[in-house]
């Protein structure tokens, strides 16, 4: 069974969908067998693609993510996936109080996975300066490797 991996932000439009492309990049690239979702807590941005700014910087680093669409998370997921991982804490402290109890799914913070980073968040660009977006993708490329790595280890 390939395992089963959710990344969520606020929204599903910017940095979860960075963090699906860039893990999706370095899982294709190790030959790793998983499964790969994105959604958001919150439902504004249903349906939409990503952030055209989000779309640009993948893009500039050879990730295509343009065919992603927007989705809430669901109760649901705390079954299907064997991860959830949140972008930030607000948002890890919401899959916690979502998850249904004995659910399948563990709920963790991306970055944790990441030496020296424990705790920190992915921070969210939708409202700011451009550059918010680079300093997403190093951060979602950062943790992707380290994410892999874990799931190599076993
Ligand atoms: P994301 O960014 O959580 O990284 O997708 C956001 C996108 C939209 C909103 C907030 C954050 N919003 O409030 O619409």
């Amino acid at each position: 069974m390939p395992q089963s991996i959710l990344f969520v932000c606020l929204g599903n439009i910017c940095r979860s969908p960075l963090a699906e492309g860039a893990f999706r990049t370095e899982a294709e690239r190790r030959g790793l067998d998983v499964e790969i979702d994105s959604a958001g807590t919150g439902n504004w941005h249903v349906g939409e693609p990503p952030d055209p700014r989000a779309v640009a910087v993948a893009q500039t680093n050879g990730v295509d993510i343009g065919a992603q669409r927007a989705r809430q998370v669901h109760p649901r997921d705390f079954e299907k996936h064997d991860w959830i991982v949140a972008l930030d804490g607000a948002v890890l402290d919401d899959l916690q109080a979502m998850r249904p109890d004995g659910a399948r799914a563990e709920v963790m913070l991306f970055l944790d996975h990441v030496e020296g980073r424990s705790g920190e968040d992915v921070a969210d660009p939708y409202y700011g300066q451009e550059d918010g977006f680079a300093v997403a993708w190093t951060d979602v490329t950062t943790g992707a490797k380290a994410l892999a790595d874990r799931i190599e280890a076993g």
